[in-house]
């Protein structure tokens, strides 16, 4: 583990240099990683770890498309594919990926194939923090890790297959062998991470729900919807209000604020731009906050995961998502938005 210098904050960080693949496929030579859940992440973890040289096999109920996606990817019924808990009692490191909600549902099942000396793994500590809602007691003699890669399972599978990575954050809940630091490492960069960022799982999941509601997700779909609004009621055509709004800021600057930072793309505007957004970057601050603030607290009383795990369990939970991004795709903004991604000028 290594001190890093963030902004004037020391910080605990781990990097290949360090710690490097060899070193982690030889830590974990005589484990079997059984990664269950096949969604999102799982995919991107388990091949990832895979062609890094690491033992894994999957775990996934039977009967269903993602149980087909997985053979599609090569895992074999019965040698690395396995039913959730069969997968489980064969590993010694529980990967479990299924969605929050199945987290909850399959809890029972996973927690009676954990052996004492395995390790419970993690991306996100949504059911370890909020225990009193989901029920997620490890046993006592289990370690209890997680490394959480900050970007979908699907960019952390492209990244790698491009020889890139997604930086990850870890964190031990409970060292139950004196082994979880080497084997959340291990796992960590076996997984296809950049660097790994030391955490607990409670700030994981704070900053998580945080960050998804807020800027990620939640506030930039609303800054947005607002901006757009404005400029439309104000006689400003689609295409104008949407290319202003939203396709300058993903195909323009945003690659650049991601390439050299935000001052960057700020000294390389327009002397006009720089100015107003200068000035304007304040107000919004000041607007922002206090909707920020009122964010963080109803993540830190678990309201969210209350919110999160209520709408979950409902049987028409699918349907009304569809609903509602249905809603979402068929306003005029989005739709526009179609129309603007089918005008680029590698899609003609
Ligand atoms: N999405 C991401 O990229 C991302 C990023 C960072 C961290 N994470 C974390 O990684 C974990 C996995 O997230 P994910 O997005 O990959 O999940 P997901 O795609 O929603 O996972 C779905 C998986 O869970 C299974 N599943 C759901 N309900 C089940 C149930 N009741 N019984 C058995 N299996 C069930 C699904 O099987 P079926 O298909 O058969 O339903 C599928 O294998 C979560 O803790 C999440 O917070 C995710």
């Amino acid at each position: 583990m290594a001190k890093l210098n963030f902004g004037g904050v020391e910080e605990n960080v781990v990097t290949r240099d360090e710690f490097p693949l060899k070193k982690a496929v030889e830590t974990l030579k005589d484990e079997t990683v059984a990664v269950i859940g096949y969604g999102v992440q799982g995919p991107g973890q388990a091949l990832n770890l895979k062609d890094n040289g690491f033992n894994v096999i999957v775990g996934q109920r039977k009967n269903s498309k993602t149980w087909d996606k997985a053979v599609a990817d090569g895992w074999v019924p019965g040698e690395t594919l396995f039913e959730v808990e069969e997968a489980a009692k064969k590993g010694t490191i529980v990967q479990y990926l299924l969605s929050d909600a199945g987290q909850i549902a399959q809890w029972e099942t996973v927690k009676n194939q954990l052996n004492p000396g395995d390790a419970l793994y993690f991306s996100h500590g949504f059911g370890i923090t909020y225990k009193d809602q989901t029920g997620i007691v490890p046993p006592k003699d289990v370690d209890v890790i997680l490394v959480a890669p900050k970007g979908s399972g699907t960019s952390l599978r492209r990244l790698f297959v491009e020889g890139k990575g997604l930086n990850s954050s870890y964190a031990i809940f409970q060292d139950a062998t004196g082994k979880a630091y080497d084997r959340v490492v291990s796992l960590g960069i076996g997984v296809g991470s950049g660097y790994l960022f030391e955490t607990d799982f409670q700030k994981e999941v704070y900053s998580d729900l945080t960050g998804e509601r807020g800027i990620l997700m939640g506030a930039l779909a609303g800054v947005f919807e607002a901006q757009y609004e404005v400029l439309r009621k104000n006689g400003h055509s689609p295409s104008e209000a949407f290319n202003e709004t939203v396709e300058e800021l993903t195909q323009s600057l945003m690659p650049l604020v991601a390439e050299n930072g935000m001052d960057w793309m700020y000294a390389n505007c327009s002397t006009t731009a720089q100015r107003g957004a200068l000035d304007w970057r304040h107000k919004f601050k000041k607007a922002t906050l206090p909707v920020f603030d009122d964010l963080y607290e109803s993540v830190k009383t678990g309201e969210e995961a209350r919110v999160t795990i209520k709408a979950n369990e409902k049987d028409d939970y699918r349907v009304k998502l569809e609903e509602e991004l249905k809603e979402l795709r068929e306003s005029e903004i989005w739709k526009t938005g179609a129309q603007v991604r089918k005008l680029r000028p590698e899609n003609n």
